[in-house]
C-alpha cells in the first residue's frame, strides 16, 4: 500500500532493510547528537544501502563511493535535486541551482559558469585579499579570542565586497543583518511562516534583501564590476541568453548561503586542526614565506599546494554538507536493491569520508594523504566528495579554496595560533565549535 510524506513523497520503503527510529521524530537525535557515530552503527549493522527515518522524512541512506556514485553522478537521470531538497531550500531558495533539475538546471548552470570561470576567479583574488588584510588587522593578539564569530565576521565581509560590491559600511551592516536572518530560517525547526518563527523572519529578511538589489541591476547590468553580483548581471551562456532580474535576484542570495556557512566551517575546522598540529602550522607558514604579501595572484596560490592538502584533509574530516539528499523520480535498481519511485535518498559523505573501508586510518589527520605520491582521495572519484558530484558539484569550489588559501596565507605568515581549549562540535544542521573555538594570535 502507499504511503506519501508532507512533499507528496514515498514512504513505503519496508522492502529496504533498516530502522525508522521512534514514532514521528525516528532517529533524529541520533543524527543530531553524533551523525560520524550513527552512520558507523547503521553501516554495520544494514550494510552499504538501508532505510532510516530523521528530521520528519523517510529515506534510503547509500553510504559506499559506488552508491554515492549512483545517486549524484546519475547517468540514467534517475534522481531530482530539486525535490531531494524541497523540504531544506524549497521555500527560501524556490529558483536557485540546487532547486532545479536536468534541462532548466542545465540552462542556469550553463550561463551562471561565467561568474566562475578562471577570468572572473583573477578578478576577485584582490577584492578578497583586501578584505582578508583589514580584517585580520583587527583581530586582537595575545588574548583570547572566539575564533569561529572572527572567522564568521571576515566571511561576511568577503561577501559584502567579492560577492557584492558593497562600497558603505552602514549597507553592509544592513545586508549582514538580513543575510544571518535568511541563513537561519534554512536550519528552521518549525516548517511553517508562522509570525516569530526563523522562517517568518527569513522571509521578510529575503524581501529586504530583494528590495535593497533589485534597484541596483539595471546599473550592475552595464557596470564593469568585478564582483559576484555585477557578473551574475552580465553573465551569458554560449547563445547570448542571459538571466531576468528575478532569476539575478535568487541565485545571488542562493549563492550567498551557499558560500557563507560551508566557508566559515571549513576554515574553523582547518584553523583547529593547524592548532592541534603546530608542525603542520610551521610547514606551511615556511611555504607562505616564499611568497611575497604584495604579489597574491591567482597562480601564485596555486603554488601554495601543501595548505590545499590541509584544507582538503579538514573537509574529508569535517564536510560541511556530510549529507546529501535527492529523490527518486522512477523505480531504479542498485545491487541486490529496487528502490522505489518518488522516494527520498540520502547520500552520506560524513560516513564514506571517515570509513576504514575506503581510507587508510581514516581518523588519523595525515594531509599527506592528498600529495602526488599518495593520492589516497583518488582510489574511487566518490571516496572523497565534500562538494558533491555530478551535474549539481559545487560551482564555487575552487572560489571556496581559493578564498582558504588567502585567508591562511595572511593568518599564519604572520600569526602563530593557539587554541586555549578544545572545541567540541555540533555537526548538524551545519557543523560549528558549541565553544567558538578561543584561541590566542601572537605576532611571528
Ligand atoms: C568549503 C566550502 C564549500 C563546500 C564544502 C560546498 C559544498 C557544496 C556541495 C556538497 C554542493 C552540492 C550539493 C548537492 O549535490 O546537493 C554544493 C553546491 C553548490 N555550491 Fe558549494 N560549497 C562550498 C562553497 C561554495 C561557494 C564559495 C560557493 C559560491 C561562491 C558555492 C556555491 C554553490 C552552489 C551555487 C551550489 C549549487 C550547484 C548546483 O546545484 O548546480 N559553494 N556546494
Amino acid at each position: 500500500m502507499s504511503r506519501t510524506g508532507r512533499f507528496g513523497e514515498n514512504l513505503a520503503i519496508n522492502g529496504i532493510d533498516g530502522s525508522y527510529g521512534w514514532p514521528v521524530i525516528g532517529h533524529t537525535f541520533d543524527y543530531l547528537s553524533d551523525t560520524y557515530a550513527f552512520g558507523r552503527t547503521m553501516r554495520a549493522r544494514y550494510g552499504d544501502v538501508y532505510r532510516c527515518s530523521a528530521f520528519l522524512q523517510n529515506f534510503i541512506v547509500f553510504n559506499s563511493p559506488d552508491g554515492a556514485e549512483f545517486v549524484l553522478k546519475d547517468e540514467a537521470s534517475q534522481f531530482s535535486s530539486k525535490l531531494g531538497w524541497e523540504a531544506f531550500l524549497g521555500r527560501l531558495f524556490p529558483h536557485s541551482l540546487p532547486t532545479m533539475d536536468f534541462s532548466e538546471h542545465r540552462h542556469h548552470r550553463r550561463i551562471m559558469q561565467s561568474v566562475f570561470k578562471k577570468q572572473a576567479l583573477v578578478g576577485y583574488v584582490p577584492l578578497i585579499d583586501q578584505v582578508v588584510i583589514g580584517n585580520l588587522r583587527t583581530w586582537p593578539t595575545h588574548q583570547a579570542m572566539p575564533a569561529y564569530p572572527a572567522i564568521k565576521a571576515l566571511t561576511l565581509d568577503i561577501a559584502a565586497k567579492a560577492f557584492l560590491g558593497l562600497e558603505l559600511k552602514q549597507d553592509t551592516h544592513f545586508i549582514n543583518q538580513n543575510f544571518i536572518k535568511l541563513n537561519n530560517g534554512l536550519a528552521a525547526i518549525i516548517p511553517w511562516p508562522l509570525p516569530g518563527t526563523a522562517l517568518h523572519q527569513a522571509l521578510k529578511a529575503r524581501s529586504n534583501i530583494f528590495n535593497y538589489f533589485s534597484p541596483l541591476i539595471p546599473q550592475k547590468r552595464r557596470s564593469e564590476g568585478q564582483d559576484i553580483f555585477s557578473r551574475l548581471c552580465q553573465a551569458q551562456d554560449e547563445n547570448g541568453a542571459d538571466f531576468s532580474d528575478q532569476a539575478i535576484l535568487f541565485h545571488l542570495s542562493n549563492v550567498l548561503a551557499a558560500a557563507h556557512d560551508t566557508s566559515t566551517t571549513s576554515l574553523t575546522i582547518t584553523l583547529d586542526l593547524l592548532c592541534q598540529h603546530p608542525e603542520w602550522q610551521q610547514r606551511l607558514r615556511e611555504q607562505c614565506l616564499r611568497i611575497d604579501p604584495q604579489d597574491i595572484t591567482y597562480d601564485n596560490l596555486e603554488s601554495l599546494e601543501e595548505i590545499e592538502w590541509v584544507f582538503r584533509e579538514a573537509l574529508r574530516l569535517f564536510p560541511p554538507a556530510p549529507q546529501l539528499f535527492r529523490r527518486s523520480i522512477k523505480e531504479c535498481q542498485f545491487g541486490n536493491h529496487i528502490i522505489p519511485a518518488n522516494t527520498q535518498v540520502m547520500v552520506d559523505c560524513g560516513y564514506i569520508h571517515r570509513s576504514e573501508h575506503y581510507w587508510n586510518e581514516p581518523t588519523k589527520f595525515d594531509p599527506e594523504r592528498f600529495s602526488p605520491a599518495r593520492n589516497e582521495h583518488k582510489a574511487h572519484p566518490y571516496n572523497w566528495f565534500p562538494f558533491g558530484g555530478g551535474s549539481h558539484t559545487c560551482i564555487g569550489l575552487r572560489f571556496a579554496i581559493m578564498t582558504a588559501k588567502i585567508a591562511l596565507y595572511h593568518l599564519l605568515r604572520d600569526y602563530s595560533v593557539f587554541a586555549t581549549e578544545q572545541a567540541r562540535y555540533r555537526i548538524l544542521p551545519i557543523t560549528k565549535p558549541r565553544n567558538g573555538l578561543p584561541v590566542i594570535l601572537t605576532k611571528n
